[in-house]
């Protein structure tokens, strides 16, 4: 990796640059995810659930480009392309056969839930190898996703 005039010990920044870049291969995988369901869905509460599924694309939208910047602060480089997401992300393939909107809003919560797991598993490791503005980057998308997940979620919350 290129030097930088970053502290950090170049063996944190190379762990923190893998936890990183595969949470911006998800994040890519997340954000088309998303905007399948908001093209394809259908239903009672279309207009609310695809105007809202826009919002949701917006927000992980965002967060890719701070995972791929923290990358280049950290000296290494940012895997954004559509092959290189769909190689490394851990999401669950979106299902082909997905006819109403209460199936697209189960699928999202899914994604988004272990989206939101595998970031909060990704800020306690990054905070173990000393890397604070990485697991800052973290905490901040978790805190975010979350509340994804409680917007998209209420369409159709878990029976009890
Ligand atoms: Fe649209």
């Amino acid at each position: 990796m290129p030097v930088t005039r970053n502290s950090l010990e170049e063996s944190i920044c190379r762990q923190s640059v893998e936890l990183l870049n595969t949470h911006l291969a998800a994040s890519i995988d997340l954000k088309g995810q998303v905007k399948h369901a908001h093209w394809n869905i259908e239903g009672p509460a279309f207009f609310g659930l695809h105007t809202l599924l826009d919002l949701v694309a917006s927000v992980v939208d965002a967060f890719t480009d701070q995972l791929a910047e923290r990358v280049r602060v950290l000296g290494g480089a940012a895997e954004g392309t559509i092959q290189s997401a769909t190689s490394r992300s851990f999401l669950l393939p979106y299902p082909k056969q997905v006819d109403d909107e209460a199936k697209h809003v189960f699928v999202i919560c899914g994604a988004l839930a272990t989206f939101g797991e595998s970031v909060r598993g990704a800020a306690a490791r990054a905070a173990q190898i000393g890397d604070a503005g990485t697991a800052d980057l973290f905490v901040e998308i978790l805190r975010n996703i979350d509340q994804q997940l409680w917007l998209v979620g209420s369409h159709s919350p878990p029976k009890a």
